[in-house]
Protein backbone atom coordinates (compact mmCIF):
# COMPACT_ATOMS: atom_id res chain seq x y z
CA UNK A 1 0.00 0.00 0.00
CA UNK A 2 2.05 2.74 -1.41
CA UNK A 3 2.02 6.56 -0.51
CA UNK A 4 4.73 8.43 -2.07
CA UNK A 5 4.78 12.10 -0.90
CA UNK A 6 6.14 14.77 -3.76
CA UNK A 7 7.51 17.60 -2.00
CA UNK A 8 9.59 20.61 -3.32
CA UNK A 9 13.22 21.34 -1.87
CA UNK A 10 13.77 25.28 -2.64
CA UNK A 11 11.27 28.04 -2.52
CA UNK A 12 8.92 26.64 -4.91
CA UNK A 13 8.18 26.63 -8.70
CA UNK A 14 10.47 23.64 -8.90
CA UNK A 15 8.45 22.53 -11.85
CA UNK A 16 6.51 19.93 -9.39
CA UNK A 17 3.17 19.91 -11.67
CA UNK A 18 5.38 18.18 -14.66
CA UNK A 19 6.95 15.53 -11.53
CA UNK A 20 3.75 14.77 -10.47
CA UNK A 21 2.35 14.50 -14.11
CA UNK A 22 5.07 11.80 -14.66
CA UNK A 23 4.88 9.74 -11.93
CA UNK A 24 1.19 10.00 -11.76
CA UNK A 25 1.21 7.54 -14.76
CA UNK A 26 2.17 4.98 -11.78
CA UNK A 27 -0.29 5.75 -9.83
CA UNK A 28 -4.42 5.47 -9.15
CA UNK A 29 -5.10 8.58 -6.98
CA UNK A 30 -3.20 12.14 -6.69
CA UNK A 31 -4.01 14.40 -3.53
CA UNK A 32 -3.12 17.71 -2.46
CA UNK A 33 -2.64 17.80 1.32
CA UNK A 34 -1.81 21.75 1.98
CA UNK A 35 -2.22 25.38 0.44
CA UNK A 36 -4.28 26.50 -2.16
CA UNK A 37 -4.83 28.63 -5.14
CA UNK A 38 -1.23 30.89 -4.46
CA UNK A 39 0.28 27.60 -6.17
CA UNK A 40 0.64 27.41 -10.04
CA UNK A 41 1.31 23.90 -10.92
CA UNK A 42 2.12 24.00 -14.97
CA UNK A 43 1.91 21.25 -16.94
CA UNK A 44 2.60 20.79 -21.10
CA UNK A 45 1.16 17.57 -22.71
CA UNK A 46 0.92 17.16 -26.45
CA UNK A 47 2.78 20.43 -26.71
CA UNK A 48 -0.58 22.07 -24.72
CA UNK A 49 0.04 23.98 -22.03
CA UNK A 50 -2.28 23.48 -18.42
CA UNK A 51 -1.75 25.64 -14.87
CA UNK A 52 -3.51 24.29 -12.56
CA UNK A 53 -3.92 26.07 -9.37
CA UNK A 54 -6.28 23.62 -7.30
CA UNK A 55 -6.97 20.34 -8.72
CA UNK A 56 -3.89 17.81 -8.58
CA UNK A 57 -1.98 17.70 -11.30
CA UNK A 58 -2.32 13.99 -11.86
CA UNK A 59 -6.16 14.98 -13.57
CA UNK A 60 -3.94 14.83 -17.07
CA UNK A 61 -4.22 10.99 -16.78
CA UNK A 62 -7.94 10.89 -17.44
CA UNK A 63 -8.69 7.79 -15.04
CA UNK A 64 -6.84 8.86 -11.91
CA UNK A 65 -8.63 9.48 -8.97
CA UNK A 66 -7.97 13.18 -7.62
CA UNK A 67 -8.36 14.53 -4.15
CA UNK A 68 -8.09 17.56 -2.70
CA UNK A 69 -7.41 16.52 0.74
CA UNK A 70 -8.20 18.60 4.37
CA UNK A 71 -5.42 20.73 4.88
CA UNK A 72 -5.78 22.66 1.24
CA UNK A 73 -7.63 25.77 1.38
CA UNK A 74 -10.37 26.52 -1.38
CA UNK A 75 -11.57 29.15 -3.39
CA UNK A 76 -14.61 27.58 -4.32
CA UNK A 77 -14.84 30.43 -7.32
CA UNK A 78 -11.80 29.36 -8.74
CA UNK A 79 -11.98 25.29 -8.37
CA UNK A 80 -15.38 25.81 -10.11
CA UNK A 81 -13.53 28.01 -13.27
CA UNK A 82 -10.77 24.91 -13.15
CA UNK A 83 -13.18 21.88 -13.11
CA UNK A 84 -15.24 23.82 -15.90
CA UNK A 85 -12.04 24.07 -18.12
CA UNK A 86 -10.77 20.80 -17.34
CA UNK A 87 -14.36 19.25 -17.97
CA UNK A 88 -14.15 21.04 -21.54
CA UNK A 89 -11.09 19.17 -22.38
CA UNK A 90 -12.38 15.75 -21.65
CA UNK A 91 -10.96 15.31 -18.36
CA UNK A 92 -13.04 14.63 -14.85
CA UNK A 93 -15.91 13.92 -16.76
CA UNK A 94 -17.36 11.93 -14.14
CA UNK A 95 -18.17 13.28 -10.48
CA UNK A 96 -16.14 10.86 -8.70
CA UNK A 97 -13.04 11.39 -10.43
CA UNK A 98 -13.17 14.39 -7.86
CA UNK A 99 -13.25 14.37 -4.17
CA UNK A 100 -12.72 17.59 -1.49
CA UNK A 101 -13.04 16.68 1.73
CA UNK A 102 -15.30 17.56 3.95
CA UNK A 103 -12.89 18.94 6.54
CA UNK A 104 -11.09 21.54 3.58
CA UNK A 105 -11.47 25.13 4.93
CA UNK A 106 -13.33 27.68 2.55
CA UNK A 107 -11.78 30.68 1.44
CA UNK A 108 -14.20 33.53 1.82
CA UNK A 109 -13.85 37.26 0.51
CA UNK A 110 -12.84 38.48 3.48
CA UNK A 111 -9.65 36.59 3.75
CA UNK A 112 -8.75 37.62 0.26
CA UNK A 113 -9.73 41.32 1.46
CA UNK A 114 -7.78 40.95 4.38
CA UNK A 115 -4.42 39.48 2.59
CA UNK A 116 -4.43 42.70 -0.33
CA UNK A 117 -5.00 44.69 2.23
CA UNK A 118 -2.60 43.81 5.19
CA UNK A 119 -0.01 43.52 2.24
CA UNK A 120 -0.53 47.13 0.96
CA UNK A 121 -0.27 48.71 4.75
CA UNK A 122 3.13 46.61 5.05
CA UNK A 123 4.24 48.93 2.09
CA UNK A 124 7.98 47.98 1.89
CA UNK A 125 8.13 45.47 4.58
CA UNK A 126 5.26 43.51 2.38
CA UNK A 127 5.48 39.44 2.52
CA UNK A 128 4.88 39.66 -1.22
CA UNK A 129 1.75 37.27 -0.96
CA UNK A 130 -0.20 35.83 -3.85
CA UNK A 131 -3.13 38.07 -2.58
CA UNK A 132 -5.27 34.93 -2.35
CA UNK A 133 -6.14 35.14 1.08
CA UNK A 134 -4.18 32.20 1.98
CA UNK A 135 -2.58 33.24 5.08
CA UNK A 136 -6.35 34.86 6.60
CA UNK A 137 -8.03 31.40 6.24
CA UNK A 138 -4.99 29.54 7.64
CA UNK A 139 -5.08 32.04 10.53
CA UNK A 140 -9.02 31.58 10.52
CA UNK A 141 -8.59 27.56 10.77
CA UNK A 142 -6.22 27.91 13.51
CA UNK A 143 -8.52 30.01 15.16
CA UNK A 144 -11.19 27.65 14.83
CA UNK A 145 -13.20 29.91 12.91
CA UNK A 146 -12.95 28.54 9.74
CA UNK A 147 -15.78 27.42 7.00
CA UNK A 148 -15.31 23.84 6.36
CA UNK A 149 -17.31 22.28 3.63
CA UNK A 150 -18.89 19.57 5.79
CA UNK A 151 -20.70 23.04 7.36
CA UNK A 152 -20.64 24.88 4.37
CA UNK A 153 -22.75 22.45 2.57
CA UNK A 154 -25.35 22.64 5.05
CA UNK A 155 -27.31 26.10 4.33
CA UNK A 156 -28.31 26.69 7.81
CA UNK A 157 -24.92 26.26 9.98
CA UNK A 158 -23.21 28.43 6.86
CA UNK A 159 -25.70 31.15 7.23
CA UNK A 160 -25.16 31.03 11.08
CA UNK A 161 -21.63 31.10 11.23
CA UNK A 162 -21.47 33.69 8.38
CA UNK A 163 -23.49 36.22 10.10
CA UNK A 164 -21.41 35.65 13.04
CA UNK A 165 -18.36 35.66 11.56
CA UNK A 166 -18.81 38.15 9.29
CA UNK A 167 -19.24 41.00 11.70
CA UNK A 168 -16.17 40.53 13.25
CA UNK A 169 -14.65 40.20 9.66
CA UNK A 170 -16.10 43.82 8.88
CA UNK A 171 -14.88 45.97 11.78
CA UNK A 172 -11.44 44.86 11.94
CA UNK A 173 -11.72 45.76 7.75
CA UNK A 174 -13.12 49.02 8.53
CA UNK A 175 -11.52 49.95 11.66
CA UNK A 176 -8.11 48.78 11.65
CA UNK A 177 -7.04 48.29 6.98
CA UNK A 178 -9.71 51.03 6.25
CA UNK A 179 -11.36 48.98 3.86
CA UNK A 180 -15.18 48.58 2.82
CA UNK A 181 -17.14 46.23 4.86
CA UNK A 182 -18.50 43.04 2.81
CA UNK A 183 -22.08 42.48 2.34
CA UNK A 184 -23.78 39.23 4.04
CA UNK A 185 -26.39 38.95 1.43
CA UNK A 186 -24.35 39.26 -1.25
CA UNK A 187 -21.69 36.70 -0.12
CA UNK A 188 -24.40 34.21 0.74
CA UNK A 189 -26.21 34.29 -2.63
CA UNK A 190 -22.62 33.98 -4.19
CA UNK A 191 -21.62 30.49 -1.62
CA UNK A 192 -24.98 29.32 -2.84
CA UNK A 193 -24.21 28.87 -6.21
CA UNK A 194 -21.01 27.15 -5.07
CA UNK A 195 -22.28 24.63 -2.88
CA UNK A 196 -24.60 23.58 -5.54
CA UNK A 197 -21.94 23.12 -7.86
CA UNK A 198 -19.16 21.81 -5.35
CA UNK A 199 -21.71 19.32 -2.60
CA UNK A 200 -21.24 16.22 -5.08
CA UNK A 201 -17.47 16.27 -4.58
CA UNK A 202 -17.64 16.63 -0.93
CA UNK A 203 -16.51 13.56 1.17
CA UNK A 204 -14.67 12.26 3.53
CA UNK A 205 -11.35 11.99 1.96
CA UNK A 206 -9.30 10.69 5.02
CA UNK A 207 -11.81 7.38 4.98
CA UNK A 208 -11.39 7.25 1.30
CA UNK A 209 -7.89 7.34 1.12
CA UNK A 210 -7.68 4.55 4.16
CA UNK A 211 -9.96 2.64 2.49
CA UNK A 212 -7.98 2.45 -0.84
CA UNK A 213 -4.72 1.94 0.54
CA UNK A 214 -6.00 -1.23 2.02
CA UNK A 215 -6.93 -2.27 -1.51
CA UNK A 216 -3.25 -1.58 -2.47
CA UNK A 217 -4.13 1.27 -4.39
CA UNK A 218 -1.05 3.39 -5.10
CA UNK A 219 -1.21 7.14 -4.03
CA UNK A 220 0.82 10.01 -5.00
CA UNK A 221 0.83 13.07 -2.53
CA UNK A 222 1.62 16.66 -3.97
CA UNK A 223 2.99 19.46 -1.80
CA UNK A 224 2.54 22.54 -3.16
CA UNK A 225 5.04 25.37 -2.92
CA UNK A 226 8.39 24.48 -0.75
CA UNK A 227 10.03 23.03 1.86
CA UNK A 228 11.76 26.89 2.59
CA UNK A 229 7.97 28.24 2.53
CA UNK A 230 7.35 26.27 5.10
CA UNK A 231 5.60 28.19 8.01
CA UNK A 232 7.61 26.32 10.86
CA UNK A 233 10.80 25.62 8.58
CA UNK A 234 11.07 28.38 6.07
CA UNK A 235 12.41 31.51 6.42
CA UNK A 236 10.09 33.25 8.22
CA UNK A 237 8.23 35.27 8.10
CA UNK A 238 8.60 34.94 4.83
CA UNK A 239 7.11 31.93 4.25
CA UNK A 240 3.63 30.53 3.26
CA UNK A 241 0.68 29.93 6.13
CA UNK A 242 0.67 25.73 6.07
CA UNK A 243 3.22 23.09 6.57
CA UNK A 244 4.53 22.15 3.12
CA UNK A 245 7.12 19.53 4.72
CA UNK A 246 6.14 15.98 4.11
CA UNK A 247 4.96 15.71 7.28
CA UNK A 248 2.10 18.19 6.15
CA UNK A 249 1.00 15.12 3.93
CA UNK A 250 -0.10 13.24 7.09
CA UNK A 251 -1.98 16.15 8.89
CA UNK A 252 -3.05 17.17 5.35
CA UNK A 253 -4.57 14.04 4.14
CA UNK A 254 -5.57 12.04 7.11
CA UNK A 255 -2.94 9.10 5.55
CA UNK A 256 -1.24 7.52 8.87
CA UNK A 257 2.78 8.16 8.74
CA UNK A 258 3.68 4.57 8.30
CA UNK A 259 1.12 4.55 4.99
CA UNK A 260 4.13 7.01 3.45
CA UNK A 261 6.86 4.64 1.59
CA UNK A 262 9.09 7.44 0.43
CA UNK A 263 9.52 11.37 -0.24
CA UNK A 264 10.77 12.42 -3.32
CA UNK A 265 12.16 16.27 -3.69
CA UNK A 266 11.72 18.24 -6.60
CA UNK A 267 14.61 20.52 -7.03
CA UNK A 268 15.48 22.86 -9.77
CA UNK A 269 18.98 23.48 -11.42
CA UNK A 270 19.32 26.58 -9.98
CA UNK A 271 17.54 28.00 -7.30
CA UNK A 272 13.98 30.84 -7.66
CA UNK A 273 11.92 32.48 -5.44
CA UNK A 274 8.86 34.74 -5.39
CA UNK A 275 7.96 37.39 -2.97
CA UNK A 276 9.97 38.71 -0.37
CA UNK A 277 12.55 37.39 1.85
CA UNK A 278 16.42 36.04 2.17
CA UNK A 279 17.60 34.25 -0.89
CA UNK A 280 21.32 33.99 0.19
CA UNK A 281 22.19 32.81 -3.54
CA UNK A 282 20.23 35.53 -5.66
CA UNK A 283 22.08 37.01 -8.54
CA UNK A 284 21.06 40.59 -9.12
CA UNK A 285 23.08 40.94 -12.36
CA UNK A 286 23.26 39.31 -15.85
CA UNK A 287 23.84 36.08 -14.84
CA UNK A 288 20.17 36.29 -13.05
CA UNK A 289 18.88 38.36 -15.87
CA UNK A 290 19.54 35.72 -18.09
CA UNK A 291 18.30 32.69 -15.73
CA UNK A 292 15.00 33.65 -15.71
CA UNK A 293 14.94 34.55 -19.46
CA UNK A 294 15.98 31.48 -20.65
CA UNK A 295 14.03 29.78 -17.63
CA UNK A 296 10.74 31.42 -18.31
CA UNK A 297 10.72 32.14 -14.45
CA UNK A 298 7.64 34.19 -14.21
CA UNK A 299 5.04 33.65 -11.34
CA UNK A 300 2.62 30.70 -12.91
CA UNK A 301 -0.18 32.29 -10.77
CA UNK A 302 0.47 36.09 -10.35
CA UNK A 303 3.34 36.80 -13.32
CA UNK A 304 5.31 37.99 -10.95
CA UNK A 305 9.23 37.83 -12.56
CA UNK A 306 10.69 35.18 -10.23
CA UNK A 307 14.24 36.56 -8.36
CA UNK A 308 16.84 33.98 -9.37
CA UNK A 309 20.02 32.62 -8.28
CA UNK A 310 22.72 29.62 -8.16
CA UNK A 311 22.22 26.10 -6.69
CA UNK A 312 22.08 26.18 -2.92
CA UNK A 313 22.95 22.97 -1.40
CA UNK A 314 22.36 24.01 2.13
CA UNK A 315 19.10 24.93 1.25
CA UNK A 316 18.61 21.86 -0.40
CA UNK A 317 20.47 19.45 2.11
CA UNK A 318 17.85 21.37 4.35
CA UNK A 319 14.86 20.12 2.78
CA UNK A 320 16.53 16.48 2.73
CA UNK A 321 16.71 16.23 5.93
CA UNK A 322 13.70 17.77 6.81
CA UNK A 323 11.50 15.54 4.41
CA UNK A 324 13.17 12.62 4.75
CA UNK A 325 13.72 12.39 0.57
CA UNK A 326 15.53 8.99 -0.87
CA UNK A 327 15.64 10.78 -4.03
CA UNK A 328 15.68 14.30 -5.99
CA UNK A 329 14.06 15.03 -9.96
CA UNK A 330 16.02 17.56 -10.91
CA UNK A 331 14.47 20.00 -13.09
CA UNK A 332 15.38 22.72 -16.04
CA UNK A 333 18.91 21.83 -16.20
CA UNK A 334 18.40 22.53 -19.75
CA UNK A 335 18.39 26.45 -18.62
CA UNK A 336 21.76 25.48 -17.00
CA UNK A 337 23.32 25.32 -21.18
CA UNK A 338 25.19 28.64 -22.37
CA UNK A 339 26.95 29.39 -19.09
CA UNK A 340 30.96 28.90 -19.33
CA UNK A 341 30.84 28.15 -15.32
CA UNK A 342 28.14 27.24 -12.87
CA UNK A 343 28.67 27.39 -9.12
CA UNK A 344 27.25 25.50 -6.11
CA UNK A 345 26.85 27.13 -2.73
CA UNK A 346 28.04 24.55 -0.49
CA UNK A 347 27.94 26.94 2.90
CA UNK A 348 27.78 29.86 4.44
CA UNK A 349 29.65 32.43 6.30
CA UNK A 350 29.08 34.41 8.57
CA UNK A 351 31.13 36.47 11.30
CA UNK A 352 34.27 34.57 10.39
CA UNK A 353 32.40 30.76 10.93
CA UNK A 354 31.28 28.29 8.53
CA UNK A 355 27.86 27.29 8.55
CA UNK A 356 26.61 24.13 7.49
CA UNK A 357 22.71 24.46 8.45
CA UNK A 358 20.36 27.20 7.28
CA UNK A 359 19.76 29.52 9.96
CA UNK A 360 16.47 30.89 11.54
CA UNK A 361 17.51 34.29 12.67
CA UNK A 362 16.70 37.15 10.31
CA UNK A 363 20.09 39.08 11.15
CA UNK A 364 21.90 36.10 10.52
CA UNK A 365 20.51 35.93 7.30
CA UNK A 366 20.94 38.85 6.28
CA UNK A 367 24.60 39.14 6.78
CA UNK A 368 25.54 35.66 5.34
CA UNK A 369 27.96 34.91 2.53
CA UNK A 370 27.62 31.52 0.31
CA UNK A 371 30.74 29.76 0.20
CA UNK A 372 30.54 28.50 -3.93
CA UNK A 373 32.09 25.98 -5.89
CA UNK A 374 32.57 26.40 -9.55
CA UNK A 375 32.17 23.89 -12.40
CA UNK A 376 32.71 24.43 -16.31
CA UNK A 377 29.18 24.86 -17.95
CA UNK A 378 28.36 23.30 -21.05
CA UNK A 379 26.94 25.31 -24.92
CA UNK A 380 24.59 22.37 -26.22
CA UNK A 381 20.97 22.08 -25.87
CA UNK A 382 19.80 19.48 -23.93
CA UNK A 383 16.16 18.86 -24.91
CA UNK A 384 17.04 16.07 -26.86
CA UNK A 385 18.72 13.96 -23.80
CA UNK A 386 16.69 11.00 -23.06
CA UNK A 387 19.57 8.80 -21.19
CA UNK A 388 22.17 10.54 -18.73
CA UNK A 389 24.59 9.27 -21.78
CA UNK A 390 22.73 11.63 -24.08
CA UNK A 391 24.10 14.70 -21.83
CA UNK A 392 27.27 16.41 -22.09
CA UNK A 393 30.18 15.45 -19.93
CA UNK A 394 30.57 18.74 -18.29
CA UNK A 395 26.30 18.62 -17.88
CA UNK A 396 26.91 15.16 -16.07
CA UNK A 397 29.42 15.81 -14.04
CA UNK A 398 27.16 18.98 -12.57
CA UNK A 399 24.16 16.29 -11.65
CA UNK A 400 26.71 13.73 -10.13
CA UNK A 401 28.14 16.69 -7.90
CA UNK A 402 24.33 17.72 -7.21
CA UNK A 403 23.96 14.32 -5.63
CA UNK A 404 27.24 14.18 -3.89
CA UNK A 405 26.53 18.10 -2.00
CA UNK A 406 23.46 16.99 -0.95
CA UNK A 407 23.77 13.36 -0.66
CA UNK A 408 20.84 11.84 -2.32
CA UNK A 409 20.78 10.29 -5.68
CA UNK A 410 18.47 11.96 -8.75
CA UNK A 411 15.60 9.22 -9.87
CA UNK A 412 14.90 11.97 -12.42
CA UNK A 413 16.36 14.53 -14.91
CA UNK A 414 14.18 17.27 -16.97
CA UNK A 415 15.38 18.62 -19.87
CA UNK A 416 12.40 20.61 -21.11
CA UNK A 417 8.85 21.33 -20.24
CA UNK A 418 7.11 18.67 -22.11
CA UNK A 419 6.43 15.03 -21.13
CA UNK A 420 8.42 13.38 -23.25
CA UNK A 421 11.81 15.58 -22.14
CA UNK A 422 12.45 13.63 -19.35
CA UNK A 423 15.12 11.31 -18.20
CA UNK A 424 13.76 8.88 -16.01
CA UNK A 425 16.13 6.46 -13.58
CA UNK A 426 13.75 5.35 -11.43
CA UNK A 427 9.70 4.98 -10.55
CA UNK A 428 9.33 6.10 -6.96
CA UNK A 429 7.01 3.64 -6.30
CA UNK A 430 9.64 0.27 -6.89
P1 LIG B 1 0.90 33.29 0.27
O1 LIG B 1 1.06 31.80 0.23
O2 LIG B 1 0.05 33.83 -0.84
O3 LIG B 1 0.49 33.79 1.62
O4 LIG B 1 2.36 33.95 0.00
C1 LIG B 1 3.43 33.82 0.93
C2 LIG B 1 4.77 33.64 0.23
O5 LIG B 1 4.80 32.38 -0.41
C3 LIG B 1 5.03 34.67 -0.86
O6 LIG B 1 6.43 34.93 -0.91
C4 LIG B 1 4.62 33.96 -2.13
O7 LIG B 1 5.27 34.47 -3.28
C5 LIG B 1 5.08 32.55 -1.81
N1 LIG B 1 4.32 31.52 -2.53
C6 LIG B 1 3.07 31.10 -2.28
N2 LIG B 1 2.71 30.12 -3.13
C7 LIG B 1 3.77 29.90 -3.92
C8 LIG B 1 4.03 28.99 -4.98
O8 LIG B 1 3.21 28.13 -5.36
N3 LIG B 1 5.26 29.07 -5.54
C9 LIG B 1 6.21 29.95 -5.12
N4 LIG B 1 6.01 30.82 -4.13
C10 LIG B 1 4.80 30.80 -3.54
Amino acid sequence: MPAVVIVGAQWGDEGKGKVVDIFARHADIVVRYQGGNNAGHTLVVDGQKTVLHLVPSGVLHGAKVCVIGNGVVVDPAVLIAEIDQLRQRGFLLQDDLLKISDRANLIMPYHRAIDLARERVRGEGRIGTTGRGIGPTYEDKMARIGIRFADFCDEATFTEVLQRILKEKNSYLRAILKEKALDFDAIQAEYRGYRERLAPYVTDTGVYLHGALRQSRRVLLEGAQGTMLDVDHGTYPFVTSSNTVAGGACSGSGIAPHDISAVIGIVKAYTTRVGSGPFPTELLDDLGKKLRQDGDEFGATTGRPRRCGWFDAVVVRTAVRLNGMSGLALTKLDVLTGFETIRICTAYEYAGQRLEDFPASAAVLHGLKPVYEELPGWQEPLHGARSLRDLPANARAYVRRLEEVTATPMIMVSVGAGRDQTILLRNPFE
